[in-house]
């Protein structure tokens, strides 16, 4: 047997004897549907990984609807797998790559608004929840600041993710979000198991 093919075996073994076969065969059945949804329009299938393999945005939706929001924006929403589970009259999505928002439109665009875009595309007069979460850390501290900023006196709560100091993974950048201070009220941290870094709630105060 080919090289690749013995280690995709041990591998595909490995995860069925730590998730068991049931959650393995779901896993295995949405990455299908993303690679395929990924080749017709065109966008990076790695980056999108079934909601069934990151079960973070379960909780990042938990906390949301928590807040009991009217309007939800998400920007860098990718396919829509968060705001698909937040519970809001109103759901916007941005994201700067043409491909994720047609896809997302063609899977929830009848509940959801798609738009392509990133942070300074966002003319919104009213957001009770902005969420950025898992694209951030490829953003420094400053550009987030300086396309931010022009946001926050319209936005009510803000859920940020930041990668955690010691994380070895090599992402670019580790947020402490310090230029917030005195701007916003860091609310609560929540953390999923196994995604090496926190997820944050804060409260604009100006
Ligand atoms: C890993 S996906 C995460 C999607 C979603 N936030 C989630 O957690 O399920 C990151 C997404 O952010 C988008 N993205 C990256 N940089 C961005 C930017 N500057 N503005 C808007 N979207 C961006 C990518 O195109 C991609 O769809």
């Amino acid at each position: 047997m080919p090289k690749v093919l013995l280690r995709k075996t041990a591998t595909l073994r490995r995860e069925i004897r730590s998730k068991g076969f049931l959650r393995v065969t779901k896993i295995t059945t949405a990455r299908l549907a993303v690679f395929v949804l990924s080749k017709i329009y065109k966008f990076p299938a790695s980056w999108h990984p079934p909601t069934s393999a990151r079960p973070y945005r379960l909780m990042v939706a938990k906390v949301v609807n928590d807040l009991k929001p009217h309007t939800v924006c998400e920007v860098g929403c990718g396919l829509g797998s968060i705001l698909c589970r937040v519970d809001a009259n109103e759901r916007f999505g941005f994201d700067i790559d043409p491909g994720v928002v047609r896809a997302a439109k063609l899977l929830r665009g009848r509940k959801i608004h798609f738009a392509q875009g990133g942070l300074t595309a966002v003319h919104l007069s009213h957001i009770d929840v902005l969420i950025l979460v898992n694209w951030i850390h490829e953003i420094s501290p400053s550009e987030l600041e300086r396309e931010l900023m022009p946001l926050l006196s319209r936005t009510r709560y803000l859920l940020l993710d930041a990668i955690d100091q010691d994380n070895s993974f090599g992402y670019r950048y580790k947020h402490d979000f310090s230029f917030l201070e005195g701007k916003a009220k860091r609310l609560s941290v929540t953390r999923h198991p196994n995604e090496g870094r926190s997820f944050q709630l804060f409260e604009v105060v100006v």
